[in-house]
Protein backbone atom coordinates (compact mmCIF):
# COMPACT_ATOMS: atom_id res chain seq x y z
CA UNK A 1 0.00 0.00 0.00
CA UNK A 2 1.19 3.05 -0.75
CA UNK A 3 1.69 5.97 1.77
CA UNK A 4 0.53 8.94 2.27
CA UNK A 5 2.16 11.93 1.89
CA UNK A 6 1.99 13.74 5.30
CA UNK A 7 2.83 17.26 5.87
CA UNK A 8 6.23 17.97 7.96
CA UNK A 9 4.60 21.15 9.51
CA UNK A 10 0.85 21.74 10.41
CA UNK A 11 -0.33 24.85 11.11
CA UNK A 12 -3.70 25.90 12.46
CA UNK A 13 -5.57 28.83 12.90
CA UNK A 14 -8.43 27.65 15.62
CA UNK A 15 -11.29 29.83 14.63
CA UNK A 16 -15.16 29.69 15.47
CA UNK A 17 -14.88 30.12 18.94
CA UNK A 18 -17.28 32.81 19.68
CA UNK A 19 -19.73 31.29 17.10
CA UNK A 20 -19.80 27.99 18.64
CA UNK A 21 -20.39 29.79 22.50
CA UNK A 22 -23.24 31.99 20.59
CA UNK A 23 -25.51 29.12 18.91
CA UNK A 24 -25.53 27.81 22.23
CA UNK A 25 -26.47 30.96 24.18
CA UNK A 26 -23.25 30.56 25.97
CA UNK A 27 -20.67 33.80 26.59
CA UNK A 28 -17.84 33.82 24.05
CA UNK A 29 -15.36 32.53 26.69
CA UNK A 30 -17.34 28.93 26.92
CA UNK A 31 -16.07 28.81 23.32
CA UNK A 32 -12.99 29.31 24.20
CA UNK A 33 -13.10 26.55 26.71
CA UNK A 34 -13.99 24.06 24.52
CA UNK A 35 -11.59 24.81 21.78
CA UNK A 36 -8.50 24.41 24.55
CA UNK A 37 -10.31 20.84 24.78
CA UNK A 38 -9.89 20.38 20.95
CA UNK A 39 -6.68 22.11 20.84
CA UNK A 40 -5.62 19.36 23.47
CA UNK A 41 -6.78 16.77 21.32
CA UNK A 42 -5.86 17.88 18.05
CA UNK A 43 -1.96 17.50 19.25
CA UNK A 44 -2.40 13.97 20.20
CA UNK A 45 -3.96 13.19 16.95
CA UNK A 46 -1.42 14.76 15.36
CA UNK A 47 1.43 12.94 17.55
CA UNK A 48 -0.15 9.45 16.96
CA UNK A 49 0.05 9.90 12.95
CA UNK A 50 3.80 10.75 13.21
CA UNK A 51 3.53 15.13 12.23
CA UNK A 52 6.65 16.52 12.90
CA UNK A 53 5.64 19.62 13.68
CA UNK A 54 2.37 21.31 14.79
CA UNK A 55 1.28 24.94 14.91
CA UNK A 56 -1.64 26.36 16.65
CA UNK A 57 -2.60 29.93 16.10
CA UNK A 58 -3.84 30.71 20.28
CA UNK A 59 -3.69 34.89 19.95
CA UNK A 60 -2.52 37.28 17.44
CA UNK A 61 -0.99 40.50 17.91
CA UNK A 62 -4.81 42.43 17.07
CA UNK A 63 -6.48 40.02 19.68
CA UNK A 64 -5.95 42.43 22.69
CA UNK A 65 -8.17 44.27 21.29
CA UNK A 66 -10.99 42.07 22.43
CA UNK A 67 -12.84 42.42 25.57
CA UNK A 68 -10.46 42.21 28.21
CA UNK A 69 -12.79 39.97 30.27
CA UNK A 70 -12.18 37.56 26.94
CA UNK A 71 -8.58 38.30 26.90
CA UNK A 72 -8.07 37.26 30.56
CA UNK A 73 -9.81 33.78 29.37
CA UNK A 74 -8.00 32.71 26.33
CA UNK A 75 -4.65 33.67 28.79
CA UNK A 76 -5.91 31.51 31.93
CA UNK A 77 -6.43 28.78 29.56
CA UNK A 78 -3.14 28.87 27.79
CA UNK A 79 -1.78 29.14 31.51
CA UNK A 80 -3.81 25.66 32.72
CA UNK A 81 -2.33 24.25 29.84
CA UNK A 82 1.07 24.91 30.75
CA UNK A 83 0.49 23.05 33.68
CA UNK A 84 -1.07 19.98 32.71
CA UNK A 85 2.16 20.04 30.25
CA UNK A 86 4.68 20.08 33.16
CA UNK A 87 3.24 16.99 34.38
CA UNK A 88 3.14 15.23 30.82
CA UNK A 89 6.57 14.25 30.89
CA UNK A 90 5.94 10.63 28.87
CA UNK A 91 4.81 12.56 25.89
CA UNK A 92 8.04 13.78 24.90
CA UNK A 93 6.38 16.62 22.95
CA UNK A 94 8.69 19.84 22.79
CA UNK A 95 6.70 23.01 23.46
CA UNK A 96 8.09 26.04 22.01
CA UNK A 97 5.80 29.48 22.39
CA UNK A 98 6.10 31.65 18.72
CA UNK A 99 5.36 35.51 19.49
CA UNK A 100 6.26 38.53 22.04
CA UNK A 101 6.14 37.23 25.17
CA UNK A 102 7.41 40.79 26.90
CA UNK A 103 3.66 41.95 26.84
CA UNK A 104 2.26 39.19 29.22
CA UNK A 105 2.20 38.82 32.95
CA UNK A 106 5.41 37.96 34.68
CA UNK A 107 3.42 34.68 36.76
CA UNK A 108 2.67 33.79 32.63
CA UNK A 109 6.38 34.44 31.07
CA UNK A 110 7.50 32.40 34.24
CA UNK A 111 5.67 29.39 33.11
CA UNK A 112 6.50 29.64 29.69
CA UNK A 113 9.81 29.66 30.25
CA UNK A 114 9.73 26.33 32.75
CA UNK A 115 7.56 24.51 30.22
CA UNK A 116 9.58 25.37 27.45
CA UNK A 117 13.04 24.16 29.86
CA UNK A 118 11.25 21.62 30.44
CA UNK A 119 10.44 19.89 27.18
CA UNK A 120 13.79 21.29 25.80
CA UNK A 121 15.45 17.12 25.63
CA UNK A 122 12.57 16.00 24.45
CA UNK A 123 12.54 14.38 20.94
CA UNK A 124 9.46 14.00 19.82
CA UNK A 125 6.53 16.16 18.14
CA UNK A 126 7.36 19.97 18.09
CA UNK A 127 3.90 21.38 19.29
CA UNK A 128 4.17 25.39 18.83
CA UNK A 129 1.46 27.59 20.69
CA UNK A 130 1.27 31.22 18.43
CA UNK A 131 0.49 33.87 21.53
CA UNK A 132 0.64 37.73 20.70
CA UNK A 133 1.77 36.51 17.74
CA UNK A 134 1.84 38.37 14.26
CA UNK A 135 3.54 37.80 11.04
CA UNK A 136 4.14 41.08 10.16
CA UNK A 137 5.56 41.43 13.33
CA UNK A 138 8.33 38.24 13.22
CA UNK A 139 9.29 39.76 10.05
CA UNK A 140 9.91 42.98 11.26
CA UNK A 141 11.53 41.34 14.99
CA UNK A 142 13.86 39.46 12.77
CA UNK A 143 15.27 42.61 10.67
CA UNK A 144 15.72 44.47 13.89
CA UNK A 145 17.97 41.54 15.20
CA UNK A 146 19.62 41.07 12.25
CA UNK A 147 20.02 45.45 12.19
CA UNK A 148 20.93 45.85 15.80
CA UNK A 149 23.95 42.79 15.19
CA UNK A 150 25.22 45.04 12.36
CA UNK A 151 25.09 42.02 9.77
CA UNK A 152 26.60 42.71 6.48
CA UNK A 153 23.25 43.57 4.12
CA UNK A 154 25.17 41.64 1.19
CA UNK A 155 25.60 37.77 3.20
CA UNK A 156 21.75 37.82 4.02
CA UNK A 157 20.00 35.38 2.53
CA UNK A 158 16.17 33.78 3.15
CA UNK A 159 17.57 30.98 4.80
CA UNK A 160 19.81 32.82 7.25
CA UNK A 161 16.88 35.69 7.68
CA UNK A 162 14.14 32.83 8.89
CA UNK A 163 16.90 31.87 11.26
CA UNK A 164 15.69 34.78 12.67
CA UNK A 165 11.95 34.43 13.04
CA UNK A 166 10.28 32.90 15.72
CA UNK A 167 9.88 29.73 13.86
CA UNK A 168 13.94 29.35 13.67
CA UNK A 169 15.04 25.82 13.09
CA UNK A 170 11.63 24.44 12.32
CA UNK A 171 10.31 23.06 8.79
CA UNK A 172 8.50 25.87 6.71
CA UNK A 173 4.66 24.86 7.45
CA UNK A 174 3.12 22.64 4.25
CA UNK A 175 -0.17 22.68 5.41
CA UNK A 176 -2.65 25.74 6.67
CA UNK A 177 -6.08 24.36 8.47
CA UNK A 178 -8.92 27.08 8.80
CA UNK A 179 -12.04 25.77 10.25
CA UNK A 180 -15.36 28.11 10.58
CA UNK A 181 -15.48 28.71 7.08
CA UNK A 182 -13.31 31.87 6.82
CA UNK A 183 -10.73 32.11 3.87
CA UNK A 184 -7.62 34.71 5.22
CA UNK A 185 -4.41 33.85 7.05
CA UNK A 186 -4.86 36.64 9.30
CA UNK A 187 -1.36 37.48 9.86
CA UNK A 188 -0.42 33.80 10.81
CA UNK A 189 3.14 32.67 9.63
CA UNK A 190 2.82 34.45 6.02
CA UNK A 191 6.86 34.03 5.63
CA UNK A 192 6.60 30.25 6.66
CA UNK A 193 3.39 29.37 4.54
CA UNK A 194 5.00 30.93 1.04
CA UNK A 195 4.04 27.49 -0.32
CA UNK A 196 1.72 25.91 2.05
CA UNK A 197 -1.35 23.98 1.47
CA UNK A 198 -5.07 25.63 2.64
CA UNK A 199 -7.20 23.49 3.49
CA UNK A 200 -10.41 25.66 4.78
CA UNK A 201 -13.32 23.81 6.26
CA UNK A 202 -17.08 24.71 7.41
CA UNK A 203 -16.99 22.85 10.73
CA UNK A 204 -16.03 25.28 14.05
CA UNK A 205 -13.10 24.83 16.10
CA UNK A 206 -14.46 23.42 19.12
CA UNK A 207 -16.46 20.71 16.63
CA UNK A 208 -13.51 20.11 14.88
CA UNK A 209 -12.51 16.25 15.10
CA UNK A 210 -10.58 13.41 14.02
CA UNK A 211 -12.52 13.07 10.86
CA UNK A 212 -11.59 16.33 10.06
CA UNK A 213 -7.93 16.34 10.72
CA UNK A 214 -8.06 13.47 8.52
CA UNK A 215 -10.01 14.46 5.46
CA UNK A 216 -7.41 17.72 5.54
CA UNK A 217 -4.75 15.62 5.36
CA UNK A 218 -6.33 13.75 2.65
CA UNK A 219 -7.03 17.20 1.08
CA UNK A 220 -2.97 17.46 1.37
CA UNK A 221 -2.36 14.74 -0.21
CA UNK A 222 -4.05 14.65 -3.12
CA UNK A 223 -2.79 17.96 -3.88
CA UNK A 224 0.70 17.97 -6.42
CA UNK A 225 2.89 20.12 -4.92
CA UNK A 226 5.24 21.69 -7.22
CA UNK A 227 7.18 24.46 -5.75
CA UNK A 228 7.18 26.84 -9.27
CA UNK A 229 8.46 24.30 -11.17
CA UNK A 230 6.20 21.86 -13.60
C1 LIG B 1 -10.71 32.46 17.35
O1 LIG B 1 -12.09 32.23 17.46
C2 LIG B 1 -10.05 31.97 18.55
C3 LIG B 1 -9.22 32.69 19.35
C4 LIG B 1 -8.86 34.09 19.10
C5 LIG B 1 -8.64 32.09 20.58
C6 LIG B 1 -8.18 30.67 20.48
C7 LIG B 1 -7.92 30.16 21.84
C8 LIG B 1 -8.18 28.93 22.30
C9 LIG B 1 -8.66 27.83 21.46
C10 LIG B 1 -8.01 28.58 23.75
C11 LIG B 1 -6.66 28.76 24.37
C12 LIG B 1 -5.56 28.05 23.71
C13 LIG B 1 -4.72 27.14 24.24
C14 LIG B 1 -3.51 26.81 23.45
C15 LIG B 1 -4.93 26.44 25.51
P1 LIG B 1 -13.07 33.48 17.58
O2 LIG B 1 -13.21 33.82 19.02
O3 LIG B 1 -12.58 34.61 16.72
O4 LIG B 1 -14.40 32.88 17.02
P2 LIG B 1 -15.52 33.65 16.18
O5 LIG B 1 -14.88 34.07 14.89
O6 LIG B 1 -16.57 32.62 16.00
O7 LIG B 1 -15.97 34.82 17.02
Amino acid sequence: MEEKLLPRHIGIIMDGNGRWAKKRMLPRTAGHVQGAKTFEACTRWCMELGIECVTFYAFSTENWKRPKDEVNAIMKLLSEYLDKVMKMTDENVVLKILGNTDPLDDILKEKIKRAEDASVGNTGMKCCVALNYGGRDDIVNAAKTLLKSGTDPDSLTEESFSQHLYTAGLPDVDLIIRPSGEQRLSNFLIWQAAYAEYVFMDVLWPDFSKKDLNAALDEYARRNRRFGGI
